[in-house]
C-alpha cells in the first residue's frame, strides 16, 4: 500500500493550514474564552444508591475578566442530575444563577450552560450521578476479589469525566484539584493526586493535587485496598487477596522509573503507586497520575507482561506531562508512550525482548490497516465531529505511532534522538500538543541542526500518509523466528508438540505461535496442542485472547465451557472481543455470545459491555 508522494504532501499541506488542530470537537468547553484552573470536589460514595453526590467548585480564569455584561459558561455533562448551581460574586458571597441542560447528544451528553451576570471567577454545581454513569463502575462485593465489601472506580479517557462531575471534558484544559471524599468507614478512597499509603480507612478522605491536569486523568477509586510499598516513592495497592502476588510481579517498577528518568529527565509526580483492579476493568492500564490503574489480568507469575507498567508509567511523560490537545492527535499521547514503554522494556530486560515485543505490536498493526480504511490509517487524524472519539484507539496510534519514533531515531541517531525527545517533554510540560507543534519542533531542533537525514515527504508519509511507508524496517526477533521455525515444524509433521522445544519461552512467543496458526487448523490438531501445552483454562489472558477464538473458528467444542468462564471472569475488552467476534460469525456461535453476554454482561463495566452488545449487534443474521 505504497502513497504517491505528491498525494501525502498534499494531505500534509492541508494538516498544516487548514484545521485548527488544537479544537476538540469533543466539548462544548471554549477554552479561548475561560478555562477552568482549579477544581474542589466534595462528594458522598452512596453504594446502594449507585450514586455520587455532592458539588464542584470551579475556579474560572476569563479572557478579559473585566468585560462588562453577562456571560454564559458551557460545561460537558452526561447522564447527571444539576441541583443547584451557584456563582461567587464580586463580594464574596455565593448567589444562584439560572442553568440549563441542553439536549443528550448519544456521544456528547448534555451542555450545562450556566447563566452569570458578569465573568465571575468561581462556580459551583451541586449535582447527582446516574447509577448508569459511563465513567463509573460500581461492584457488589461478590465480584470483587475479597467478595466481602463493595468496590467503585473511575474510567474518565476519553470523556467519561463528565458522567460524573460536570466540567470541561477536553484535554485542551488543565486544573488543579482538592477533593473531600466520604465514603462507608473500612473502605479506601484513592485519587489520582496524592494518596496516603498510611490513610485510615475511617469514611473521610482529602486529596490534593497541584500538578494541572487535563479531565481525563481524573480519577477516583473506592473499595477493600491495602498498600505495600515497592520503594521509597512507589508501591501497590490491591485487595488484600491480590497485593502478594501483585508486589511480585510489579518488582521492577522503581527501576523502570530510574530507567525513565535517566533518559527523559526527573519523574515530576512525587509518588508512582499502581492500583490493581478487578477484573472487570475494561483496559489494561490507564495512567491516571500518581496512581495507574492496572488489570489483574497481566499477574501471571513470570513478570511476562510488565510492559503493561513500563507503558503507564511512560505516560507520566508522553500524555499527562505532554497531552494531545484533541482526540485527532492521540497517536502523541499513545505512540510516543509505546516508543518509551518499549525503550524501558530494553534497558531492563535487553534488546531481544525489546524486539520481541515492538514485533508483536507490528503484526497487530497489519492486521489492524487490512480492515480498517485509508482515513482512519494515518497518524494526524482528521476532525471526528459525530464520531466516537474512541474509534481513535486502534493501533495506528500506538504502533504505527512508535515505528515513526523509531524511524526518527534510526536516521538522527540515538544520542540526538534521546536528547531531543527530552527537550521536547522539558519544553512542553503541562502543556497540550498539537501535530503540528511537534512537527514545527522536529524541523527546528532536529531537522535543521543534522539536516539530509530525512526528507519532508517521508515525514508527511508517516504523518498523513495511510499504510506503512516505505521507510518502515519491521523489527527482526531471533525469539520470534524460533518461534516460527517450532511452529513449521509442528505443522509439517516434522516434530509432534509435545516434542518441541518450548523450554524457557515467554508470553509473547506463546501469543507469536498461536498468531501464525493456520485459519483453517483442524479441530484435532488443536486436541493434540491442549494435550501438550493446556490453553484451554489458562491464566494467562494474552494467551486466551488467542486461542479461544482459534478453537471457535475450528469448532473445537471442549474448549466452550473453560471459553465461557474466561468471558464471564474478565471484562479487559482487548482481551474478550475477540473471542467475541469469532464467536459472532457462526448462528449457534452468535447465539451461545448472547447468552453469555446476558450472564456476564451485569459484571462488565459499561464500556465493555457497550462494545460487546454493539459487536454482536453488527452480526449478520
Ligand atoms: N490510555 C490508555 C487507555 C485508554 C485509551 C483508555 C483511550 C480509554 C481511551 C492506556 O495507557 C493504554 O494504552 N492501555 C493499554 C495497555 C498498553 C500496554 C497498550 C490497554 O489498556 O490495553
Ligand atoms: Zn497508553
Amino acid at each position: 500500500m505504497r502513497l504517491l508522494p505528491a498525494l501525502a504532501l498534499a494531505a500534509f499541506a492541508c494538516l498544516a493550514h487548514a484545521t485548527d488542530r488544537a479544537h476538540d470537537e469533543h466539548s462544548v468547553a471554549e477554552p479561548k474564552l475561560v478555562r477552568i484552573t482549579a477544581t474542589e470536589l466534595d462528594l458522598r460514595v452512596d453504594f446502594d444508591q449507585r450514586s455520587l453526590r455532592g458539588q464542584v467548585t470551579h475556579r474560572l480564569a476569563w479572557t478579559q475578566p473585566e468585560w462588562p455584561g453577562p456571560a454564559t459558561l458551557q460545561l460537558d455533562t452526561r447522564d447527571l442530575s444539576i441541583e443547584r448551581v451557584q456563582a461567587r460574586n464580586p463580594e464574596g458571597r455565593w448567589q444562584r444563577v439560572e442553568f440549563s441542560l441542553g439536549e443528550r447528544d448519544p456521544i456528547l451528553g448534555s451542555p450545562l450552560r450556566i447563566e452569570l451576570p458578569a465573568r465571575l471567577a468561581e462556580v459551583r454545581i451541586r449535582y447527582r450521578t446516574s447509577p448508569e454513569a459511563s465513567g463509573l463502575q460500581w461492584l457488589p462485593p461478590a465480584l470483587t476479589a475479597g467478595g466481602r465489601k463493595p468496590l467503585l472506580f473511575s474510567q474518565s479517557q476519553a470523556i467519561h469525566a463528565r458522567s460524573w462531575v460536570p466540567l470541561q471534558d477536553t484535554p485542551g484544559v488543565r486544573f488543579t484539584y482538592t477533593a473531600r471524599i466520604r465514603t462507608a468507614p473500612g473502605l479506601m478512597a484513592l485519587m489520582s493526586a496524592d494518596n496516603d499509603p498510611a490513610a485510615l480507612a475511617d469514611g473521610d478522605f482529602h486529596f490534593t493535587m497541584p500538578q494541572p491536569i487535563p479531565s481525563y486523568l481524573l480519577a477516583v477509586a473506592v473499595g477493600d485496598f491495602r498498600f505495600q510499598a515497592l520503594s521509597e516513592r512507589a508501591g501497590i495497592w490491591a485487595e488484600p487477596s491480590l497485593l502478594e502476588r501483585a508486589v511480585a510481579e510489579f518488582a521492577d517498577t522503581e527501576r523502570m522509573i530510574q530507567v525513565a528518568e535517566s533518559l527523559y529527565g526527573p519523574y515530576r509526580w512525587g509518588r508512582y503507586d499502581l492500583l490493581v483492579l478487578p477484573a472487570s476493568f475494561p483496559f489494561g492500564g490507564m495512567e491516571n497520575p500518581r496512581l495507574s490503574f492496572i488489570t489483574p489480568t497481566i499477574i501471571t507469575g513470570d513478570r511476562s507482561l510488565v510492559s503493561l507498567i513500563a507503558h503507564e508509567l511512560a505516560h507520566s511523560w508522553s500524555g499527562n506531562l505532554v497531552t494531545n490537545a484533541s482526540w485527532k492527535d492521540f497517536w502523541l499521547n499513545e505512540g510516543f508512550t509505546t516508543y518509551v514503554e518499549n525503550r524501558i522494556i530494553e534497558a531492563l530486560f535487553g534488546a531481544e525482548r525489546a524486539a520481541m515485543e515492538t514485533a508483536i505490536g507490528q503484526a497487530g498493526l497489519r492486521e489492524a490497516l487490512a480492515s480498517l480504511p485509508p482515513e482512519r490509517q494515518v497518524l494526524a487524524l482528521p476532525p471526528l465531529p459525530g464520531r466516537d472519539p474512541e474509534e481513535v484507539l486502534t493501533d495506528v496510534a500506538y504502533v504505527k505511532g512508535q515505528w515513526f519514533l523509531q524511524f526518527l531515531e534510526q536516521r538522527f541517531g540515538r544520542e540526538s534522538f534521546d536528547a531531543f525527545l527530552r527537550r521536547w517533554f522539558d519544553a512542553h510540560a503541562f502543556q497540550s500538543v498539537t501535530t503540528d507543534d511537534f512537527l514545527a519542533f522536529l524541523r527546528r531542533e532536529l531537522m535543521a541542526r543534522q539536516p539530509g537525514r530525512v526528507s519532508e515527504a517521508e515525514i508527511a508519509a508517516w504523518i498523513a500518509g495511510p499504510g506503512l511507508p516505505p521507510s518502515a524496517t519491521p523489527a527482526v526477533s531471533t525469539g520470534l523466528a524460533a518461534v516460527d521455525a517450532a511452529r513449521a515444524d509442528w505443522l509439517e509433521r516434522r516434530s509432534t508438540a509435545a516434542d518441541l522445544d518450548t523450554a524457557g519461552w515467554i508470553t509473547w512467543q506463546w501469543v507469536h505461535f498461536l498468531e501464525g496458526l493456520p485459519a483453517d487448523i483442524a479441530a484435532e490438531r488443536l486436541v493434540e496442542l491442549d494435550a501438550a501445552f493446556r490453553f484451554t483454562g489458562t491464566p494467562n489472558g494474552e494467551i486466551a485472547q488467542r486461542w479461544y477464538p482459534i478453537t471457535v473458528r475450528a469448532g473445537y467444542f471442549e474448549a466452550r465451557p473453560a471459553l465461557a468462564q474466561f468471558l464471564r471472569q474478565v471484562g479487559r475488552r482487548k482481551l474478550i472481543l475477540p473471542t467475541y467476534a469469532a464467536l459472532a460469525e457462526t448462528p449457534d456461535g452468535l447465539a451461545f455470545a448472547r447468552q453469555l453476554l446476558q450472564q456476564a454482561g451485569p459484571g462488565y463495566h459499561p464500556i465493555t459491555r457497550a462494545s460487546v452488545q454493539a459487536l454482536l449487534d453488527a452480526a449478520p443474521r
